[in-house]
């Protein structure tokens, strides 16, 4: 059972030598233990993505920690895998070929890598659609076909920012229900960041 834990982080940027730092996530603690779906939800511009790469280790924090188990993050982490908000998909490769590339790159052979992808493709209902390219899907299938690769790996950490806020909607709820389901089947560990929530109407 692992847990990330961030002690007072902040994360300042150098925009210039003339200009003061930036800080954009100033202090923060939280726990997310093994297991949880973790959301941060927050408006435009008050950090959410720095905090996600630090996580995955591709940004530098500035002070306090993050920590995993006992372990400081302090270099990119193989065992993450992160869906952007616009799709990430390579236009030239099949459905199916974008999802087995993670595992082509780790050296997988071609029989696993495709058995892999397929079991993921089917998770996220896309299994017709392994012949197609992205182009010949809609935005909310090419943000499951991401997804898809992004579990391919297995990764311990399954970071997601905001991947269905360019969606409609209708199909951004459909969306939030599937990721429930893939989650309660996969058991992943997910940090998912939002700025879309439901806000009750009032009486
Ligand atoms: N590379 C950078 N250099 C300088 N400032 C940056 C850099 N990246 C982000 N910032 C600043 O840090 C702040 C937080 O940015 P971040 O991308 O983490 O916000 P966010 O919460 O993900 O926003 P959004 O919901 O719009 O995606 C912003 O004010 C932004 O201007
Ligand atoms: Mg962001």
């Amino acid at each position: 059972m692992f847990k990330l834990t961030a002690k007072d982080l902040s994360i300042h940027y150098h925009i210039d030598k003339q200009t003061t730092e930036f800080i954009a996530v100033d202090q923060i603690n939280f726990t997310i233990t093994q297991g949880e779906f973790a959301v941060i939800v927050g408006p435009s511009g008050c950090g959410k993505t720095s905090v996600l790469n630090a996580i995955a280790g591709l940004l530098p924090i500035t002070s306090g920690s993050l920590l995993l188990d006992d372990q400081l993050i302090d270099s990119i982490r193989k065992d993450c895998a992160m869906v952007f908000q616009s799709s990430a998909l390579m236009p030239w490769r099949k459905v199916i070929d974008n999802i087995a590339y993670p595992l082509e790159i780790r050296g997988y052979s071609r029989t696993k890598r495709y058995q892999k992808a397929r079991q993921y493709l089917r998770l996220v209902g896309l299994s017709k659609f392994e012949q197609s390219f992205p182009h010949q899907l809609s935005g909310g299938m090419q943000q499951r076909v991401n997804l898809a690769r992004a579990l391919n790996v297995e990764p311990s950490l399954l970071l997601l920012d905001e991947p269905f806020s360019a969606l409609d909607a209708l199909t951004r709820e459909y969306m939030q229900d599937e990721l429930q389901r893939i989650w309660l089947e996969t058991q992943n560990t997910v940090v998912y960041i939002t700025h879309l929530i439901a806000i009750p109407s009032p009486k």
